[in-house]
């Protein structure tokens, strides 16, 4: 009986390292509060690759020497700017009715392996909210889940903050990707 509610506590103790482990930096011994408000949005990014311009979402602006506006840099993109425009759903299906626009930038920022970083924001529209969402921050791809601030909104968002965890939902070759996103509000108003 012991024995087994120890194994149970060790359980659960793992099961527990297993959630705060799944973000690229957990948030340390204390204990995060509940949102007040929390969204979950796919947004779809289609990769100009020089014969796509009719459905291309984003385009490269800014490439290192060498480097051109069609393809990705080699050395982990770094030096590579690319802005968005691309729609917002509720679900994960590209075709699916956009809710609004996740507009903005992303930079590749280094030499070593993949990471970018985010600055965008979304522009939602729609008939549970209207108001933009305001995100920024540094974004290792390769992580799971990678967690970037929230840092203000307008609308049904005024004056809101909180943290978005985000998940690469589908990434096809270097023209498609796919993003899921969990916005959870801490400070709502
Ligand atoms: C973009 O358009 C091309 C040609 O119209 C099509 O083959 C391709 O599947 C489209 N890509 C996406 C992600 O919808
Ligand atoms: C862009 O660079 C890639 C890789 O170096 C090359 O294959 C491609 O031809 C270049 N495209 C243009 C338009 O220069
Ligand atoms: C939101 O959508 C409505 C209805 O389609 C449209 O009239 C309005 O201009 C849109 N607002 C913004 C800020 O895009």
């Amino acid at each position: 009986m012991a024995s087994s509610a120890k194994n149970c506590i060790i359980l659960v103790a793992l099961f527990l390292f297993s959630i705060s482990s799944s973000s690229a930096f957990p948030m340390g011994k204390k204990q995060r509060p509940k949102p007040c408000k929390e969204l979950v949005l796919y947004f779809h990014d289609i990769i100009y690759n020089g014969n796509n311009a009719g459905n291309a979402t984003s385009a490269i602006v800014a490439a290192p020497h060498g480097a051109n506006l069609t393809i990705l840099a080699p050395q982990f993109h770094f030096g590579n700017i690319a802005v968005f425009d691309d729609p917002i759903t509720l679900d994960n299906n590209l075709h699916s009715k956009p809710v609004g626009r996740a507009q903005g930038l992303y930079i590749y920022d280094t030499k070593n392996t993949f990471t970018a970083w985010l600055g965008f924001s979304f522009s939602l529209n729609y008939t549970a909210y209207k108001g933009t969402i305001n995100f920024i921050g540094a974004d290792p791809i390769l992580v799971k889940a990678r967690d970037i601030s929230v840092v203000g909104g307008t609308g049904d968002f005024f004056m809101h903050r909180g943290v978005a965890t985000i998940v690469t939902d589908a990434f096809e070759g270097e023209v498609y990707f796919r993003l899921r996103v969990d916005i959870k509000f801490y400070e709502c108003w």
